[in-house]
């Protein structure tokens, strides 16, 4: 595994896309700014000094199904492996929010973005390490330096997490799918807690419950459970 380190970027995913013959599996690309960083559902990603800024990459395996219903659980694996990654730089309560954020008493310390293309998953990770959060981010975002006061080793804090990542997915590929869940779940944020899922123009209400076997999220209203591939998840009274 090697890390290319660039000071400034468009987007670490992009520059892996579009350079991807020149890569291995688990390479990775770090930028210390990037100029159009991408966040989930077409959204920016606003990418500040001393956050951990990068792209690795996994192949798909043999081992997965031909519909590409694993492919919704590798946000969650990367998302376990992001926060074990950290544990190493700081061990803190971090939690697991579906489908692939990492938060911190209750507020956002990393976003995920996983794209595709042909039999290669592009994992871009962005985290608040050294960076402090803007004054009108400080309610619902966190940076691990915000928490401690100490500043962070960012390459190690990458290197960390592709070595947990690479853990679970050999262990995925094994077929050991429900250890992970079991850990997912254990750290699963929205448990419990009254929420709003968007999907498109439908909204829906409900509690959350587990994350189901197939990697959805399971929400109960009225006696019914209902699960979710996909959607936005928003905690009742608290705007995001
Ligand atoms: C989200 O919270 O919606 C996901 C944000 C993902 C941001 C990271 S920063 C590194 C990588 N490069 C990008 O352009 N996006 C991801």
């Amino acid at each position: 595994m090697t890390v290319y380190k660039f000071d400034s970027l468009t987007s670490t995913n992009d520059y892996m896309k579009q350079n991807i013959s020149d890569f291995k599996e688990y390479d990775a690309v770090s930028a210390v700014t990037q100029s159009a960083g991408k966040a989930r559902r077409g959204n920016c990603w606003v990418s500040q000094e001393g956050m951990a800024l990068f792209t690795f990459i996994v192949k798909k395996k043999e081992y997965f199904s031909s519909d590409d219903s694993e492919y919704l659980k590798i946000p969650l694996i990367s998302g376990l492996a992001a926060i074990k990654g950290l544990e190493k730089s700081e061990n803190l309560n971090y939690m697991f929010k579906w489908t692939n954020d990492v938060y911190f008493e209750g507020k956002k310390m990393s976003g995920i973005l996983v794209e595709k293309a042909e039999d290669t998953f592009f994992i871009g990770i962005g985290i608040n390490i050294n960076n402090s959060l803007p004054k009108e981010l400080k309610n619902k975002a966190v940076s691990l330096s915000d928490i401690t006061g100490k500043i962070y080793d960012i390459d190690k804090v990458i290197t960390d997490i592709i070595e947990e990542f690479k853990i679970l997915y050999k262990t995925f590929t094994y077929g050991k799918w429900d250890e992970i869940l079991a850990e997912i779940n254990r750290l699963n944020y929205l448990k419990g807690k009254e929420v709003s899922l968007k999907a498109g123009e439908e909204r829906f209400f409900g509690t959350v419950q587990d994350i189901n076997y197939d990697g959805e999220i399971e929400i109960i209203s009225g006696n019914e459970v209902h699960s979710f591939s996909i959607g936005e998840i928003f905690e009742e009274g608290i705007s995001f």
